[in-house]
């Protein structure tokens, strides 16, 4: 029998179920899966079920220019908590990565601090040079409302050229769709007011003018938050999908206060029990956190001056799995979501348990719940919205083949590769 570096045993998830196996790996990917396989070292989970860890395809890890929020070392210990071994991160920094020159600094700073994988978004902007950022861009961005940072792109006439160097570059087009001319500006109060000033038809409207606009690109529209936008993109031909787990658990009727102030808004019952119904039904591609963290004393402003924003990368598998242990979802459907689908979607070797794909594995005991506390979490924000949610938390998290996370203690050594130039 052939021995491999290492072998990872445990009940594990292949090919939508459970069996007992050996995941044989060699440099950081899965050479071999079989019932029994010899190894150099050996990580024997017993009974524990072994996932894929998750891809977050939607994070805002804030450096450079706002770190006092996040850094890519905060955020990607925050993400092994939860389970994530590869974030994609957004471009509204300061700079925002919308320059050659920006991205490589940006994926500087983050190989140098990253504890997960990473992909990089480059922003989408009048006379952006989308030919020389999409050799090492993982997607682009557009803002089509104004959001945390300066990437408004108010008209898609703006862009028309850009658009076709992103249809021409193959890669995908991930889009805030909130269509700035119907927003409006009135003073909110709270939620409900928040709601208000960006309403369902805002964010339909902006869906159909970019569809129109940018048929010719892979489209990805993100944080899907109304139920009158779900017949605008779910099947639809040449467009993806992403809910986050906010618009689905949470509504404008939690006490949130600011702390539940995000773009686009948390909306009614109605629209959350809509989008999870869909999520359910697996017609949603992915499911992201937008992990968007603000400090406690930002969110302490008054509620039209706070920023919107929510951080989240550390609880979306952890509540999804409490939700498969519930049977309110069935695994093979959040697993598709925040595995595998992601990687399809952005050309990632990882999501997935079989030969070829990175050794990234995460343990899940389901008997052991443990409910959501802000001190727990590693986010440098220190909040969260989900506190005392129940949920189930990895028992251990593996990237590349090395043990990064054991019951929620850092204990890997490995750093982030970017998975676009490094050819992940
Ligand atoms: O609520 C949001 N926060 N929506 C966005 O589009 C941006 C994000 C942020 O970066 O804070
Ligand atoms: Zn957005
Ligand atoms: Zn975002």
């Amino acid at each position: 029998m052939r021995s491999t570096e290492l072998v990872v045993e445990g009940e594990c998830y292949i090919s939508g179920r459970f069996e007992r196996a050996c995941i044989g790996i060699d440099g950081g990917r899965i050479v071999a899966i079989a019932r029994n396989l010899e190894g150099e070292r050996r990580l024997d989970f017993g009974s524990r079920k072994i996932l894929p860890a998750a891809i977050d395809s939607h994070v805002h890890f804030r450096e450079p220019g706002m770190t006092h929020k996040e850094d890519f070392a905060t955020g990607s210990l925050a993400a092994l908590h939860g389970g994530v071994t590869c974030v994609l991160d957004m471009p509204n920094t300061v700079p925002p990565t919308s320059t050659p020159s920006a991205l490589a600094e940006k994926a500087e700073a983050a190989a140098a601090k990253s504890l997960v994988d990473f992909g990089l978004f480059a922003a989408l902007m009048p006379g952006a040079d989308v030919r020389a950022m999409s050799g090492r861009a993982v997607g682009f961005k557009l803002y089509m409302a104004g959001t945390t940072g300066d990437l408004l792109v108010p008209s898609l006439a703006s862009v028309e050229a850009e658009l076709a160097e992103v249809a021409r570059s193959g890669k995908p087009l991930a889009v805030h769709a909130e269509d700035e001319s119907l927003r409006r500006k009135e003073p909110a109060e709270g939620l409900d007011g928040h709601m208000r000033n960006r309403n369902g038809e805002c964010e339909a409207s902006a869906i159909r003018k970019v569809s129109r606009a940018a048929s010719g690109c892979r489209l990805h529209i993100c944080h899907v938050s109304s139920k009158d936008s779900l017949p605008l993109v779910l099947g639809q031909k040449g467009v993806t999908s992403e809910v986050t787990p906010h618009h689905m658990l949470l509504d404008r009727d939690r006490p949130l206060g600011t702390y539940g102030k995000v773009n686009p808004p948390l909306r009614t019952r109605a629209d959350r029990q809509a989008l999870f119904l869909a999520f359910k039904e697996g017609r949603f591609d992915t499911m992201a956190s937008d992990h968007a963290p603000h400090t406690i004393d930002e969110k302490k402003e008054d509620f039209d001056f706070a920023p919107s924003g929510m951080p989240g990368v550390e609880t979306m598998l952890p509540i999804m799995m409490q939700h498969v242990r519930d049977r309110h979802l069935a695994l093979a459907t959040v697993v598709r979501a925040l595995c595998e689908r992601p990687g399809e979607i952005f050309g990632i070797r990882k999501g997935r348990i079989d030969t070829g794909y990175d050794a990234d594995l995460v343990v899940v005991d389901f008997m052991e719940g443990r409910e959501v506390k802000a001190d727990d979490m590693y986010s440098k924000c220190g909040w969260t919205a989900y506190e005392g949610m129940p949920a189930v938390f990895p028992r251990a998290v593996i990237l590349r083949g090395e043990l990064m996370m054991r019951d929620g203690e850092r204990v890997g050594e490995l750093r982030g590769r970017d998975v676009v130039s490094d050819g992940g």
